[in-house]
């Protein structure tokens, strides 16, 4: 089934007003727009109404136990949707709405099913956008968005990223130009004794212990043995078509390894990209070289990398070698995707 899917191009600094009311009004209709975040581009829908939500997962090939984030646009839009705020979701709203945090609270009654995959939680952020901001205000409704890539695809963080993935498939996206950051949202969720972090992202654990010293990881998020808490967490995902190995450890002995691994793949007739850095670009030789940005400046890399992956697919590699980072600050949500790119294939010099 294809439908016509309407492309509107929205300038963010200079939002027009008519265009961003036909894309709530496909929302309060039930239909699908996509539209950027500061994080990646999301896929929203109405999310009260069932059958808009469900169109989502139809739209993505998502499976059904993998609850969906609802956005909001102001702080008041808070209190229906939850049971309860407990004091420190208010000390993190203070500090980090809008931005990339997204908090899992018990869920109150108007929450369908459909959104919380059937658990007694739900998650929700305050995007900080102007595009994502104006467009939930308009349409007055909390907006269930995951990320607008296919499941299991790296998330979009450029329009062109959504038009090949969702073509067809959705009624509208808004073309805002690339994301910010380019990973997803910090899942925290608040709900339980500890304050635990589901999924790594822009907002880091170093930012979140300053607020609340006592968070803490997932363990399944540095132990690949340990089950995700959160159904989202246990899939493979931003996956690109090829093979990934990831390469951690010393610098010199990673560019080292990959350069050996390069030549035998090659000469066993394997098409070899490599995931290189600034810093490293001109100590490869061989391959589709590709840069995801600095190793000194991580945020370089964070924006980069989904784009990178759609980029090795593009070039159509068979193999992809890539450079790890430390995983510190904004590096743990960089490894966290670049380990799941790699369905755990990881070498370790
Ligand atoms: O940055 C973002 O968060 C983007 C933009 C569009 O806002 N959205 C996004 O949504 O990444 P999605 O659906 O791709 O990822 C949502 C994550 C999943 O890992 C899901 O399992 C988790 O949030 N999640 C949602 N509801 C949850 C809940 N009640 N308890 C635990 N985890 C939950
Ligand atoms: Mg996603």
């Amino acid at each position: 089934m294809t439908m016509e899917t309407k492309i509107l191009n929205i300038d963010k600094d200079n939002i027009d007003e008519d265009l961003i009311g036909q894309a709530a009004d496909i929302l309060k209709r039930g239909g699908i727009v996509a539209f950027p975040t500061e994080t990646v581009y999301g896929l929203g829908a109405n999310g009260l109404d069932e059958e808009a939500v469900k169109k989502i997962y139809k739209a993505k090939g998502r499976p059904s136990d993998n609850p969906l984030i609802l956005h909001i646009s102001s702080k008041e839009e808070l209190s229906p949707l939850v049971k309860e705020i407990p004091h420190k979701a208010k000390a993190c709203m203070e500090r980090f709405w809008p931005g990339p945090l997204t908090l899992v609270f018990k869920k109150s009654d108007i929450i369908p099913d459909i959104i919380t995959g059937g658990l007694d939680t739900v998650a929700i952020r305050m995007p900080d956008h102007p595009i994502a901001k104006k467009l939930i205000s308009k349409s007055g409704l909390p907006i269930a968005a995951p990320s607008a890539n296919l499941s299991g695809k790296p998330s979009p963080t450029k329009a062109n990223h959504v038009i090949e993935d969702m073509m067809g498939k959705i009624d509208m996206i808004l073309d805002g130009g690339d994301t910010g950051l380019g990973l997803e949202s910090t899942v925290l969720d608040l709900s339980t004794e500890v304050p635990t972090i589901l999924r790594p992202g822009g907002v880091t654990l170093e930012d979140l212990k300053v607020i609340i010293p006592n968070v803490i990881q997932d363990s399944s998020i540095t132990n690949k043995q340990d089950t995700p808490k959160s159904p989202g967490q246990k899939y493979r995902h931003y996956a690109p078509k090829a093979d990934m190995l990831l390469f951690v450890g010393d610098i010199d002995k990673v560019v080292e390894e990959i350069n050996k691994r390069t030549k035998d793949l090659r000469e066993s007739g394997r098409k070899v990209g490599i995931m290189a850095t600034e810093e490293t670009r001109n100590k490869y030789k061989d391959g589709k070289i590709l840069v995801v940005g600095s190793r000194e400046d991580k945020e370089t890399i964070a924006h980069n990398l989904f784009h990178i992956l759609r980029s090795f697919d593009e070039a159509e590699v068979d193999i992809i070698l890539a450079e790890g980072v430390s995983p510190d600050n904004i590096g743990m949500a960089i490894m966290n995707r670049m380990v799941k790119a790699a369905n755990g294939n990881i070498i370790r010099l």
